[in-house]
């Protein structure tokens, strides 16, 4: 496939698909729920554009992000979690991180708070500069949080399961978790990593990307998700692929440093800790056999930090 390749080493030929959710909530609704199983079906990851988050918010996010992670390391560190960070509990608030790759190590930093259930929130860890840091990151999490119910309705049907299936599962206490991610720029001719290709732990991953960089891999071949202007991406989560059987994927992906400086946003939406995950049975009995054990979400997450490639062992080959 060496003549198929991009610069960047992904394929030229494959598209992330892109759901337009304008009119999801009346006549489009049908439309936009096959588009959804198929995105997932084949992808566990799709763009979405026309999701009711304004534009002006989302630049505004990025604006209130890059004058934060432009404060000087002292001041950052202001916000930083007095816990220490254990290996199965990712740290909270501003962080960095030794990103490994081969061959070299690229630094970045990070912000990240538990946003929901608002008793998880701990407000010493969001930035008071910019001074509207907060009430951006409330507003932006709380839209969030509707885009969520949105597409757990959508999500639900798509497997032929009740509107409300999805967020009934996950609850009122369903713990939401808002990340920046600061790359630096990468001076190297050679795309370097930012990120290593992970699949993510959560149910449900929303993410805009400042510049393009995030790469999913689809039948063994990395694809850029393209940056689209106002838009999200969306990727299921390893949760989303136990709930269905394996049904749907939560796909491998990975950031790439672009040569300039770039940020993402992600907001998480995960099961709480005590939460009971299985496959459920309707999907297994359509997609028979059972393939996922069942574990609290807090024991999954204990065991996918404890044991390297635990996500591939629990991922079966269909
Ligand atoms: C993540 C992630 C991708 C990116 O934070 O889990 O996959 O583009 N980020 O930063
Ligand atoms: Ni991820």
């Amino acid at each position: 496939m060496g003549s198929d390749l991009k610069q960047n080493g992904s394929s030229r030929e494959l598209e992330v698909p892109v759901i337009d959710l304008q009119g999801s909530r009346g006549e489009r609704r049908s439309v936009v729920v096959q588009q959804i199983r198929s995105a997932c079906v084949e992808w566990g990851l799709f763009q979405v554009i026309n999701h009711d988050i304004s534009p002006a918010l989302m630049k505004k996010m990025f604006q209130v992000a890059k004058e934060f992670f432009d404060l000087p390391m002292e001041e950052k560190w202001k916000y930083s979690s007095s816990e220490r960070t254990t290996t199965v509990d990712l740290f909270h608030g501003y962080g960095t991180k030794e990103f490994g790759t081969k061959g070299a190590l690229d630094q970045g930093d990070q912000l990240r708070h538990r946003t929901l259930p608002l008793s998880a929130r701990a407000y010493e860890q969001w930035p008071s500069h910019p001074p509207s840091f907060r009430e951006i990151e409330e507003e932006f999490t709380q839209k969030h949080h509707k885009l969520k119910e949105h597409l757990f309705e959508l999500i639900s049907e798509s497997v032929n399961l009740r509107s409300s299936f999805l967020n009934d599962f996950f609850g009122k206490d369903y713990a939401q978790t808002f990340l920046i991610n600061h790359y630096l720029a990468s001076v190297e001719q050679t795309p370097c990593m930012g990120l290593q290709n992970h699949s993510d732990i959560c149910a449900l991953t929303v993410l805009m990307q400042s510049i393009s960089g995030l790469q999913v891999m689809k039948d063994g071949e990395w694809v850029s998700v393209e940056l689209i202007q106002d838009a999200f991406a969306v990727n299921l989560g390893d949760q989303f692929e136990i709930l269905t059987n394996g049904l749907y994927k939560s796909p491998l992906h990975r950031a790439l440093l672009n040569s300039s400086e770039r940020f993402s946003v992600g907001v998480f939406s995960c099961p709480p800790d005590d939460k009971v995950v299985t496959p459920i049975p309707e999907l297994v009995a359509e997609f028979p056999p059972l393939r996922y054990k069942a574990s609290t979400y807090a024991q999954y997450r204990t065991e996918v930090m404890t044991v390297p490639d635990m996500v591939k062992t629990l991922t079966p080959d269909l």
